[in-house]
């Protein structure tokens, strides 16, 4: 679903997530594995403060696994705890409450120093852009399925906790916010990836994009895929051999380059080039 992200809608997203902080003990940032920076929102610093808060490195599933844990080790290094988790499959979601429970022990034993008997849970919140996979995420923390808010800054229902085990409770509202578009490279990262819609950008814009960063970084996998001698210099002539090869032609038989586009990013976004990931930590 994709949203249109006006000065306005920005302001009152970002008035919306810091409302909710005043609930909660600790934030889930959720981005995608595959694109943590690209996935990132711009503000996202500014907007949690110094609120305790765990990175979730989500599809984790999907992404180039040596590249993940150098991703972990770099937000570590910005004394971020990072996760890499598949929410659709539940890999890793335990591993949340428990580093939840590490990070937050030392407020919660001040609260049983004051004599609280029975400490309340956590409560958590989930922030991320459309798509990463916050409502997945909830369903697999709550164990069970939490009807989707309408995915747009601004549309509220009555917020309810939702029990994670005894320890935790999550807000059943996520914090929608928006990703960095204002750079090229981002939105195109993001429509790769399948996270903004087709209609939003170019298709073949997007898939010059992917097969030019395939070329460089995952060569094997392209000649692989598409049965390819070698990788053509010409980006054109890539589309061409692919489509030849895929049958992607018009009816007098040239090549259909919106359908060579449109194979190649759906090959892509369901892991038919292998597990990719489109950004490695500088
Ligand atoms: P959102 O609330 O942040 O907007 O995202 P949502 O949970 O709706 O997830 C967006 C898409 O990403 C969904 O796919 C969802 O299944 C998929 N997804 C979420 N987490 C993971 C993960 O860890 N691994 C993988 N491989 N996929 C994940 P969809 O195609 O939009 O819908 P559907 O396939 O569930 O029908």
């Amino acid at each position: 679903m994709t949203i249109q992200w006006f000065p306005g809608h920005m302001a009152k997203a970002k008035r919306e997530v810091q409302e909710k902080l005043k609930l909660i003990d600790i934030v889930f940032e959720l981005l995608d594995a595959r694109i943590p920076l690209s996935s990132r929102n711009p503000m996202i610093d500014e907007i949690l403060a110094n609120k305790p808060r765990i990175v979730l490195l989500n599809k984790a599933d999907m992404a180039d696994e040596a590249i993940t844990k150098q991703w972990i080790s770099f937000f570590e290094e910005q004394h971020l705890r990072a996760l890499a988790i598949d929410s659709q499959a539940g890999t890793g979601v335990k591993q949340i409450v428990t580093a939840a429970k590490e990070m937050l022990k030392d407020k919660f034993a001040k609260m049983a120093a004051k004599g609280i008997k029975n400490p309340r849970p956590m409560r958590a919140l989930i922030v991320g852009i459309p798509n990463v996979g916050k409502s997945t995420l909830i369903n697999r923390l709550a164990g069970k399925h939490i009807a989707k808010t309408g995915d747009k800054p601004g549309v509220t229902k009555a917020q309810q906790w939702i029990k994670v085990g005894k320890e935790m409770e999550l807000l059943d509202t996520p914090g929608i916010l928006w990703p960095k578009f204002e750079d090229e490279e981002v939105g195109l990262k993001l429509a790769t990836t399948g996270a903004i819609k087709d209609t939003i950008l170019n298709l073949q814009d997007v898939a010059v994009y992917a097969l030019n960063f395939l070329k460089q970084h995952y060569p094997e996998r392209l000649k692989e895929r598409y049965s390819l001698d070698g990788i053509p210099e010409d980006i054109v002539k890539l589309f061409d051999e692919i489509g030849r090869r895929r049958g992607c032609l018009m009816s007098g038989g040239a090549i259909d380059y919106d359908k060579v586009a449109e194979l190649v990013l759906r090959e892509i976004r369901t892991e038919k080039l292998g597990r990719l990931s489109f950004e490695k930590p500088e």
